[in-house]
């Protein structure tokens, strides 16, 4: 897809992080944009950075509730008449925890927002991203949906689940010829609000601050990376010089990859 002019882009969580940036450049590259989140306030603030909302439909909802998804598809293609990319973003952690003292309540939380909401956004879509020429589905998944992360197996298991059916899905839409690219999306550390999201967080603004040293992307460079791979068809990116590093690591040996990630979560957990 050379050219996001007119083209129709649906965003989820776009109201704060690397949803809010992608809003913003896909307004600037021409796009019309669906935008959704189920913070009114923050969907609001995105909406005023923009200015110009003429072109711009919303929704507030829970992408975790699939009544709502189903219903958002078929309002933004009664107001658009078509679909062209859709970018699966929204999406919550539930905090540093061990896999064992997780609650099958958080599991089941984290999943339903990352993982159902992703399989919603792209099932709900793909009929009408099939009667375009050319289209794009972009599921954001990470770094920890290559690796496991210690202390965040609920985010893990989502983000590996969202890895697993994007690559599927990038496989078969390539194998009968739909013109629907799929990209899996894994970046690492990126400065956003997603810590500050987490449900009952009680982290003091000192640690929030050092936690933020351990994110070295951001949530602009990020847009630009996952709007440069839906402009070149990429199935799978892979941002920030951390993520990078890991996704090499693991490549190369699976014991020292283990030590590291035992270090590294040692590290976290002294914050
Ligand atoms: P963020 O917290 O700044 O933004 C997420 C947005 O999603 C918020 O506006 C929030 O209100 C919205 N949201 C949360 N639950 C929702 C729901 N049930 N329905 C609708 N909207 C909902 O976080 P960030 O970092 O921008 O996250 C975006 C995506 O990037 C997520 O899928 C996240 O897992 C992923 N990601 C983030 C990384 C990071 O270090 N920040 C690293 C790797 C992936």
């Amino acid at each position: 897809m050379k050219n996001l002019k007119n083209k129709v882009v649906v965003i989820t969580g776009a109201g704060s992080g690397i949803g809010r940036s992608l809003a913003i450049k896909m307004h600037n590259n021409g796009a019309k944009l669906a935008l959704n989140d189920f913070n009114k306030q923050s969907l609001d603030e995105t909406l005023s950075i923009i200015g110009n909302i003429d072109q711009i439909y919303t929704e507030v909802f829970d992408v975790s509730k699939k009544e709502e998804f189903y219903q958002f598809s078929k309002n933004v293609v009664n107001h658009f008449k078509k679909v062209d990319v859709v970018i699966n973003n929204a999406g919550i952690t539930n905090g540093s925890i061990t896999a064992v003292d997780t609650t099958i309540e958080s599991y089941e939380k984290v999943l339903g927002v990352n993982l159902w909401g992703m399989i919603y956004g792209t099932l709900a879509f793909m009929p009408e991203l099939r009667k375009q020429n050319e289209s794009s589905v972009v599921n954001i998944s990470s770094i920890w949906g290559l690796l496991g992360s210690p202390y965040q197996s609920a985010y893990s298991t989502s983000k590996f689940g969202i890895r697993g059916f994007t690559e599927a899905l990038a496989a078969e839409e390539l194998c009968n010829n739909t013109g629907v690219a799929v990209t899996s999306v894994h970046p690492g550390g990126v400065k956003t609000n997603i810590v500050r999201n987490i449900e009952g967080q009680n982290l003091t603004e000192l640690q929030l601050k050092k936690l933020d040293t351990h994110f070295p992307t951001t949530a602009d460079k990020t847009a630009d990376k996952i709007i440069y791979a839906i402009k070149k068809k990429k199935s799978r990116i892979v941002i920030g010089p951390d993520a990078k590093f890991m996704y090499r690591l693991s490549r190369f040996s699976e014991r020292i990859t283990m030590k590291f990630l035992v270090n590294w979560a040692k590290k976290m957990m002294k914050i």
